[in-house]
């Protein structure tokens, strides 16, 4: 099912900055405070990035019905159609370092797959490292990248979140056909895209402040409750090799943990994770 335009999907005006627990019903204290909604962007990440270099609060959000130049992980594109979808940046002001980031979009994965799987009862997991899935389909991802930074330290980060929630297998490009879904197709009903976005945010913000007192410690148990792949035999695909095993764990720093078949145990920190059938 398609809400045209974010005026029926979050009943805000296309232009408009909200005030979203206001607007649609945010239990937040600080993500969301400030939603920039648009009807199309090229990406709601490269927005709020100009909005971050214009001195933008931790915790603005850039929604948009569609994005045109939407961008998923390793460069790839995320299609990210009118109608059909939460596409939405959150601005970050984190105390971490670079190398944390990639935990925290396992701990946002885990956090939102979580959220969603009680709001809407879809039956949903994380496939490592931050891919929310269904059955072995996809549908959803998170994207974190650094907008500013002082040495070590991270100062500023947008963290893009997208939840494909109507579009059918008819409204997918044949590239996606045969790994990606929605929650319209998993639930069999309309799911309004304002429920999942306020879940989703909600979820991001008790996310971050877990994820800043206790880190992706925080988030490994739940992690393993609904990770697609955890004592599963898989193939990584990381760019130079491909690692296989079976997943034993995610490592105390949110490495995945890979047994090979001669005993040898792996962490590997990036990648893409296929099931192998043998
Ligand atoms: C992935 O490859 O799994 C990550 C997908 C992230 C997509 C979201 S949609 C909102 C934000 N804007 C973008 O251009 N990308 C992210």
């Amino acid at each position: 099912m398609s809400e045209d335009g974010i005026e029926a999907y979050a009943g805000v005006a296309p232009g408009s900055v909200v005030d979203g627990r206001e607007a649609f019903g945010l239990r937040t204290r600080y993500v969301g405070t400030n939603v920039h909604c648009f009807a199309a962007v090229t990406s709601t990440s490269s927005v709020l990035r100009e909005l971050a270099q214009e001195g933008a609060a931790a915790g603005t959000v850039v929604l948009a019905d569609e994005q045109t130049a939407g961008r998923g992980r390793s460069g790839r594109v995320w299609f990210s159609p009118a109608g059909l979808g939460v596409w939405a940046s959150v601005l970050l002001k984190p105390s971490v370092s670079a190398d944390e980031l990639a935990p925290l979009s396992i701990a946002a994965a885990v956090s939102v797959a979580g959220a969603l799987a009680k709001s809407t009862g879809a039956p949903l997991g994380v496939k490592w490292p931050n891919d929310i899935v269904a059955e072995g389909w996809k549908l959803g991802g998170i994207l974190v990248e650094s907008v500013q930074t002082a040495g070590e330290k991270v100062e500023s980060a947008v963290l893009g979140i997208g939840v494909n929630v109507g579009a059918t297998v008819d409204d997918l490009p044949p590239e996606l056909a045969d790994s990606a879904t929605s929650l319209e197709t998993l639930l069999g009903r309309p799911v309004p895209r304002v429920d999942v976005l306020r879940a989703t945010l909600e979820a991001l913000e008790e996310c971050f402040d877990l994820f800043g007192r206790e880190g992706i410690g925080g988030f490994r148990e739940r992690w393993r409750m609904l990770s697609s792949t955890l004592g599963q035999r898989v193939n990584v695909r990381t760019g130079e090799t491909d690692v296989e095993g079976t997943v034993t764990d995610i490592s105390p720093a949110g490495a995945l943990v890979i047994e090979t078949r001669d005993g040898v145990s792996e962490e590997v920190w990036y990648g893409d994770v296929t099931l192998r059938r043998s």
